[in-house]
């Protein structure tokens, strides 16, 4: 039985889609069967990050009212074999995701893979609901910038409130994902400080990933960054969060500028 885990954030362009492809390639090459699913009806970006666009044919919303099925609309990863995508819609009305349309299609998910990745659209409307409802963790995408914290606080909320888990009663794992950290800014003081973050969210840290060339790249070339670039700083943060999805107790490696490059000087307990 899959787990769910929905990769949210309040704020757009924070990098949730970024990480839904980096963090679903990196589960998926440590031998877990692995779908990623497009919630965001109408700019279907997830395709484009995995390279997948041009084998679209049937998508989510297509599968919800069943005009395909599951099967049909499911992209298998050319480069990993345990990798799959539900792409979204880009042209479709977002109101054709029905709640019991959705409900269906994610235990058909469940039934198949081992880890359900769903990108969620910005904001906190119903986009952004019905991508965290299913699910039994969370990935809070967070810049370390007021705005997007503000805009995470106010969906952790939202998960802890309206979630089919907080209605059961349950509690929902939530994990913040530092991206777009810049060392050089942070040492100039220039952005939120990762301890300040972690004061004002108090949901423990999954991993700080650097801002990087090499993830818009990647992107360029359709490919998630722990694909392309494996041995890259923003790659191997990836990986280190994705094992500690895995339930591994490691370490947190904090990104620092070191002659330019990035470095991994310094070790950091998971909050
Ligand atoms: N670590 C990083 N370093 C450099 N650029 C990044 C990084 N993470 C994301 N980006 C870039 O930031 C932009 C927004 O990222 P992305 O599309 O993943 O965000 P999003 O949260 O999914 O946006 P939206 O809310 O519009 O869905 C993209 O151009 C992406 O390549
Ligand atoms: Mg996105």
């Amino acid at each position: 039985m899959a787990k769910v885990l929905v990769v949210t954030s309040g704020k757009g362009g924070v990098g949730k889609t970024t990480s839904t492809a980096a963090l679903g390639a990196a589960l998926a090459q440590s031998g877990q069967n692995v779908v990623v699913v497009d919630f965001d009806v109408g700019l279907r970006n997830l395709d484009l990050v995995m390279g997948a666009e041009r084998r679209v044919v049937f998508d989510l919303i297509n599968v919800v009212q069943g005009d395909a099925k599951l099967a049909q609309a499911l992209i298998r990863d050319k480069r990993c074999e345990t990798l799959s995508i539900l792409p979204a819609s880009q042209t479709r009305d977002k109101d054709a995701l029905t709640a019991d349309g959705v409900a269906r299609v994610m235990d058909e998910l469940r039934e198949k893979f081992d880890w359900v990745v769903c990108d969620s659209p910005a904001g906190i409307e119903r986009g952004a609901q019905l991508a965290m409802y299913h699910a039994d963790q969370a990935v809070v995408v967070t810049n370390p910038e007021v705005s997007s914290v503000r805009d995470s606080d106010r969906i952790i909320g939202l998960l802890d409130s309206t979630t089919e888990r907080a209605k059961r009663g349950e509690k929902m794992e939530k994990h913040l994902l530092l991206t777009r950290y810049d060392p050089a800014r942070a040492a100039r003081g220039e952005m939120l400080r990762t301890e300040d973050v972690l004061e004002i969210l108090s949901i423990p840290l999954l991993g700080i990933i650097p801002e990087s060339e090499d993830v818009l790249r990647a992107s360029n070339i359709g490919s998630p960054v722990t694909l392309a670039h494996p041995d890259s700083a923003p790659a191997r943060a990836y990986f280190e969060a994705a094992r500690r999805l895995e339930g591994e107790k490691i370490d947190v490696s904090v990104p620092v500028e070191k002659r330019g490059l990035f470095d991994w000087l310094f070790k950091k307990r998971v909050a």
